[in-house]
């Protein structure tokens, strides 16, 4: 008599073809999961070429479409939700991914938030806080990644810091618990693949914290070129971004950002990524070292 066999679940990853959904769906692979159950849900499949060519099946998901929405979700069980990155659009969109995932009777949700959503002054937090009520309220299963900053928001910047030598910003002593994309996707891919019941619920995620000064003295020390860390006040930091060409709107942004950090609203002591991980984060050391190869 053969043992029946219980099929895998299908995986859903939106966003797909940004960095940290693309990451995912590589994670999921690595985890394991055949690529017949894995599904890319993107916006423009025109884009997909490389996630096809990895067999996961290509499906469109545009959040702004929620026609797109419900034919993308049939027969998903277990859906990554990656945040959108237009703020002022977000709770609309993730509202109806929700609803969508709810109609089409997904069994669990994960949505990358921000840290401590619910709590800190962080211009972006809201939106994420308010997408967080909206699955509270949904009834589905969920676990909500409350990601901090990415790594990558300083190592994408390398070339320029190298240039000028200075890092400038507005962060004072503000620690930052930054960790790279690849290590919240494999965070989140944790979630996902893992026990619903124990998974649900608030994941402060986060790596080592550094301030900008360390941040500046790893640059140094793994690029051999003198970088340093150049501190202003958030008017002055506006300023300067104006003088150099941002509109004042965006250079405002960037300016709260940093004043967030220097509030410390950026940092957390939680261990919940290494326990998801089943490793340390990558280290700045490593990260920075990554971004120069
Ligand atoms: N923690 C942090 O430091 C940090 C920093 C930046 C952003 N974030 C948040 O984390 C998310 C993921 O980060 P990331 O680096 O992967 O961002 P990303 O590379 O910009 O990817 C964003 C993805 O969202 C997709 N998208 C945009 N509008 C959409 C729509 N209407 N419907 C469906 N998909 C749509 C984009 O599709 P296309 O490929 O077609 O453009 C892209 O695949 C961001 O969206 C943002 O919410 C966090």
């Amino acid at each position: 008599m053969s043992t029946p066999v219980t099929p895998a679940p299908s995986f859903a990853v939106t966003g797909a073809t940004g960095h940290l959904g693309r990451l995912a769906v590589d994670a999921l692979l690595r985890r394991g999961v055949p690529a017949g159950n894995v599904f890319a849900l993107v916006r423009d499949p025109d884009k997909a070429g490389d996630l096809a060519g990895l067999g996961v099946g290509i499906r469109e998901a545009d959040y702004d479409r929620p026609d797109t929405l419900g034919p993308a979700l049939e027969g998903i069980e277990r859906l990554l939700l990656v945040s959108s990155p237009t703020p002022g659009d977000r709770v609309r969109q993730h509202s109806a991914v929700i609803d969508a995932a709810k109609a089409a009777d997904v069994e669990f949700v994960v949505y990358t938030s921000v840290l401590r959503a619910d709590e800190t002054e962080l211009v972006l937090a809201p939106e994420h806080a308010a997408t967080e009520d909206v699955l509270q309220g949904s009834g589905l299963l969920f676990a909500v990644a409350r990601n901090g900053w990415y790594t990558e928001n300083y190592t994408a910047q390398l070339p320029r810091y190298l240039e000028g030598g200075e890092i400038l910003g507005a962060a004072g002593d503000g620690r930052v618990s930054a960790a790279t994309r690849a290590d919240y996707a494999e965070a989140a891919v944790s979630l996902l693949t893992g026990d619903v019941v124990d998974q649900q619920g608030y994941w402060e995620l986060g790596g080592p914290a550094f301030t900008m000064s360390e941040l500046a003295a790893t640059i140094t020390e793994v690029t051999g070129t003198q970088v340093v860390y150049h501190d202003h006040t958030a008017e002055e930091l506006t300023e300067s971004m104006v003088g150099a060409g941002a509109d004042r709107g965006t250079a405002e942004f960037v300016a709260s950002l940093e004043t967030s950090l220097a509030r410390g609203e950026l940092e957390t002591d939680s261990p919940a990524l290494e326990n998801l991980l089943g490793r340390a984060p990558t280290s700045l050391t490593d990260a920075v070292r990554a971004a120069t190869l």
